[in-house]
């Protein structure tokens, strides 16, 4: 049961509503405080009144049941506290019935929402700079349709652009079939690199000469262009496979070429593409906006351009009720204009447009950069992770069976918990020995509580014993405590989207990975008085499991059965 709906259906504030009301409530840090409260701070301008009087009257009103036991006012809070055995039966039902849907909802049903993320650029490096923008877009795709959500994943390459002309310049210049089918993506970054650094005039001149050829739909140069983007796209498809990514739609930039005059032309019909220095705009100065470019004075498009006609055709194709783009802050100014020039067009859907910024992800040995070729690749960070976590497990435990795949699962679970951790605008600087400590605030110390968890389930099951539907008298403080976080899961979800955050779901997975790690020293399972505290606890030590399990999948991180 979600207890904030169930406890604001039954309190009355003049003027808010019953789902305002259940927003405001929270969990109080200090469980001596009751386990939910009310801030009553919110109403006394409405109800001109003082939040102490305030929740004293709410607190009189409050009709007591065999869910909340009691309402209590203090200094302008209105604390609630919550009958222990009914929430644990009902919390504990409710985990064993749903088990992996637990936590869903179909709060989506029939609506659609787009997330544009990962968006890499084809023939560049993938660098650490793309970790964050795939995994929260992955983790933000797997809890819309949690949420019974139709999420449309699109990866919105970078496949435009006069880059693709230096490309095939160098190629043309200094690359070899083979040696570039055999080497990749790297092969191809290389001949990027060497054009930037030793391209002559006459090359910068010849690559947009091919530029033009791209364009103008030339044959050998749209090939090579084909050649390029498919070495890219079966490069990340591995990373992806690793980091459980996948998209529905890969129309990139490109996609747009033939979508982007409708768009111009429309700015036109409605007077807002000005020419200035030649060049066509929309002035944004009103909104303290630098203009947005739509056309060079040469007549080339332009990224905005592009994002333009992509919104219209998303809006038009997938009838979205919300646009996501999970794209670094960096370019926030970018997006401001983007979505301020399509409410000028009268699109009242630019409202659902939301730009998921993010910040950036550095690694704790020092800067990266991408244009001298000195870049620090997903993949390096990957699998150099990985290799730790195979170190670390072989020491801790060298009989573990399948250490490969358990490392897998851990050392990809640290580099996703590590972007996912923090609350998504901060700049991290990524630690290797930081994201696989057992003890810390880490995916692998909640991986480590899920095995376990497992590993008292299996000796229980070895000895035959049953716990489904076990029920005890009143649980104890570690118990409760754990019972209450368990059955806040499906509200977390929801927070997490509603804030585009999963950082809410990571935090929860330690917060509920340190409950349960309480409950398994201070309460004896196994080892229990009776068989009745014993099935008790199984049950409980179970529908931990399937939480966590629940919320790392959203995440995308794998759960080891033994660690
Ligand atoms: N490829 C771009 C970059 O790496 C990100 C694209 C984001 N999506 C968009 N619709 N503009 O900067």
């Amino acid at each position: 049961m979600d207890h904030k709906a169930y406890i604001a259906q039954r309190l009355h504030v003049e003027g808010v509503s019953p789902e305002e009301i259940a927003g405001c409530i929270v969990v109080p840090p200090d469980a001596g405080m009751g386990d939910l409260a009310l801030p009553c701070f919110k109403f006394a301008k409405i109800l001109h009144k003082s939040p102490a009087l305030i929740a004293e009257e709410l607190a009189r009103a409050y009709p007591a049941d065999e869910v909340v036991e009691r309402a209590a006012a203090l200094n302008g809070y209105l604390n609630f506290s919550l009958n222990r055995t009914g929430l644990a039966k009902e919390t504990l039902d409710r985990i064993e019935d749903e088990g992996s849907k637990y936590g869903s909802s179909d709060m989506g049903r029939g609506k659609t929402v787009c997330i544009d993320y990962s968006s890499v650029n084809i023939a560049k490096p993938f660098h650490i700079g793309h970790l964050s923008t795939t995994v929260l877009g992955g983790a933000l795709y797997r809890i819309y349709n949690f949420l019974g959500y139709k999420a449309v994943g699109i990866n919105h390459l970078g496949d435009y652009g006069t880059q693709f002309g230096k490309l095939i310049c160098a190629y043309k210049h200094w690359g070899e079939r083979e040696e570039v089918e055999r080497g990749g993506i790297h092969a191809v970054n290389d001949l990027y690199v060497r054009f930037n650094r030793e391209a002559t005039e006459e090359m910068e001149a010849e690559a947009r000469e091919y530029f033009r050829l791209i364009e103008s739909g030339d044959k050998e140069a749209n090939e090579l262009f084909e050649w390029f983007k498919r070495l890219t796209l079966a490069y990340v498809q591995k990373i992806y496979d690793r980091l459980h990514i996948t998209f529905d739609s890969y129309a990139g930039e490109r996609f747009y070429t033939d979508k982007m005059q409708p768009v111009i032309d429309e700015l036109k019909e409605k007077g807002l593409l000005v020419e200035s220095q030649g060049a066509q705009i929309v002035d944004l100065e009103p909104y303290g906006m630098p203009p947005c470019l739509i056309l060079r004075s040469d007549g080339a498009s332009l990224y905005a351009t592009r994002d333009l006609a992509a919104a219209i055709y998303r809006k038009n194709t997938y009838d979205f009720e919300k646009c996501l783009y999970v794209v670094a802050y960096q370019q926030n100014l970018h997006f401001r204009q983007v979505f301020k020039v399509l409410e000028l067009m009268g699109k009242d859907w630019a409202k659902d447009l939301v730009h998921v910024a993010y910040g950036m992800v550095s690694l704790e040995e020092g800067a990266m950069s991408t244009r001298k070729g000195n870049v620090v690749w997903l993949e390096d960070v990957i699998s150099r992770c990985v290799e730790k976590a195979f170190a670390i497990i072989s020491e801790k435990n060298p009989d573990l069976e399948e250490k490969e795949a358990v490392a897998e699962k851990v050392g990809v679970g640290a580099v996703v918990f590590g972007a996912l951790y923090n609350s998504k605008i901060k700049d991290i600087v990524f630690s290797y020995d930081k994201a696989l400590n057992f003890d810390g605030e880490t995916s692998v110390y909640v991986q480590y509580t899920c095995a376990r968890a497992n590993s008292v389930l299996e000796k229980a099951r070895g000895k035959g014993i049953a716990w489904k539907g076990a029920t005890a008298s009143e649980p104890c403080a570690q118990e409760f405590d754990l019972l209450k976080a368990l059955a806040e899961f499906p509200d977390v979800v929801r927070s997490a989207a509603n804030a585009y955050e999963p950082s809410i779901v990571a935090r929860y997975c330690v917060d509920v990975a340190q409950k349960f790690n309480k409950f398994y020293i201070d309460c004896k399972i196994m080892g229990a008085d009776s068989d009745m505290v014993r099935a008790f606890r199984l049950r409980i030590t179970e529908a931990t499991l399937t939480t966590l399990t629940n919320a790392l999948t959203l995440l995308g991180i794998g759960v080891p059965e033994k660690m």
